[in-house]
């Protein structure tokens, strides 16, 4: 049985640390996979980690996973809040999604509050900082352990 989880990252993520730190932190996403890596070595799962600043490669990652994976973390970024193809591609996915922004996108501006995403999630975890990667693969282990016994 697999135990790939795809870590996918949307838009402007590739600038994490350097971007509005106040909001996102200083940790860039190489911190955020190398702790991923670790994280998942204790929990007996292979990463594939992924960043795009475009909705078609996410959405080709995604039909990448659903033949190959046991489950996805996705932080669709800006995406989250505009995009139906995502939420398409992870409709036709049989595996748990956990959605994770590092920011706490309630406290934020009001386009933020929607999500696409969230109505394809087992859970989502926002505001957590880069934290928010670690947990979420912790739980997707739980719901990948628990559906392959
Ligand atoms: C984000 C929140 C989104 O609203 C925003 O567009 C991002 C990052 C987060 O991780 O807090 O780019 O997903």
């Amino acid at each position: 049985m697999s135990r790939i989880v795809y870590v996918l990252n949307g838009p402007n993520l590739n600038l994490l640390g350097k971007r509005q730190p106040a909001i996102y932190g200083y940790e860039t996403l190489a911190d955020v996979e190398a702790d991923c890596r670790r994280v998942a070595q204790e929990l007996n799962l292979e990463i594939a980690f992924h960043q795009s600043n475009a909705e078609y490669q996410i959405i080709d990652w995604i039909h990448e996973a659903r033949e190959r994976a046991a489950g996805i973390v996705i932080n669709p970024a800006a995406f989250t809040h505009t995009s139906v193809a995502i939420l398409d591609a992870l409709n036709t996915c049989e595996f748990p999604i956990i959605e994770v922004h590092i920011s706490n996108v309630h406290r934020r501006e009001a386009f933020r509050h929607h999500s696409y995403v969230s109505t394809v999630a087992s859970g989502v975890i926002a505001g957590f900082g880069t934290q928010g990667y670690p947990l979420a693969l912790q739980r997707l282990a739980r719901l990948i352990d628990q559906s392959q016994n």
